[in-house]
């Protein structure tokens, strides 16, 4: 991979996201979309786990989940989130950082709409994080969810909406390339960092 360079950057962070996740994907990275969320609890107490980034658009990086897991009540309580991949076949990690909250009500539609039933069954079984007796229990709660379910109305889209992103290139003299868009009044700064 050459050295990442200012010129090769797109002005947008959302556009040059979704390029290096378009890149990630072409490259045939496994699950490419897979990025860790973390937020934190009004206390600090910090927590990361992985989702499956839906949708990068210009307003943001959209995923699902239960409306009421750990997760989404930590948004709620700070409004702040982070993200991070890492798409090893190029040595690039992405990194965004910004306010989280529900997804505006049109995008939620859409990717509700394109959400699998395997999903959608799965999550009729069960509330995110509630104690489950045992995997039996688990699977009797999913076999007496019938047919091809809506989504639970508990499920909805969280979208994060980045003031700050980072990309980082590795190079193979450990030199790496990293630079950091920052929001400002109208747009967007550009400055590189000591990686
Ligand atoms: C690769 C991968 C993708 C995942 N994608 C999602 C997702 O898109 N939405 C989601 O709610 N949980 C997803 N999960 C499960 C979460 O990591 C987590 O276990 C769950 O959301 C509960 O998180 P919380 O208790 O911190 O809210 C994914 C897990 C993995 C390993």
């Amino acid at each position: 991979m050459p050295p990442l360079r200012r010129a090769d950057l797109d002005p947008d962070p959302l556009a040059q996201a979704a390029r290096w996740l378009a890149e990630a994907r072409a490259a045939g990275c496994d699950r490419p979309q897979a990025m860790a969320l973390a937020t934190a609890d009004a206390g600090g107490r910090a927590s990361v786990r992985m989702v499956f980034v839906r949708a990068l658009t210009p307003a943001g990086a959209h995923l699902l989940t239960d409306l009421e897991s750990p997760k989404a009540r930590d948004a709620a309580a700070t409004g702040r989130g982070a993200l991070a991949a890492w798409w090893a076949p190029l040595g690039r990690q992405l990194r965004l950082e910004g306010t989280l909250g529900r997804a505006d009500p049109a995008t939620e539609a859409a990717l509700l709409a394109g959400w699998g039933r395997e999903g959608r069954r799965a999550a009729w079984a069960g509330r995110q994080g509630a104690e489950v007796a045992g995997r039996p229990a688990l699977e009797a709660a999913r076999a007496a969810v019938e047919g091809d379910p809506p989504p639970p109305p508990w499920f909805g889209a969280l979208c994060l909406v980045p003031d700050h992103v980072e990309v980082w290139q590795e190079s193979p003299d450990r030199l790496h390339d990293r630079f950091a868009y920052r929001r400002v009044a109208g747009g967007w700064t550009l400055t590189r960092l000591a990686p």
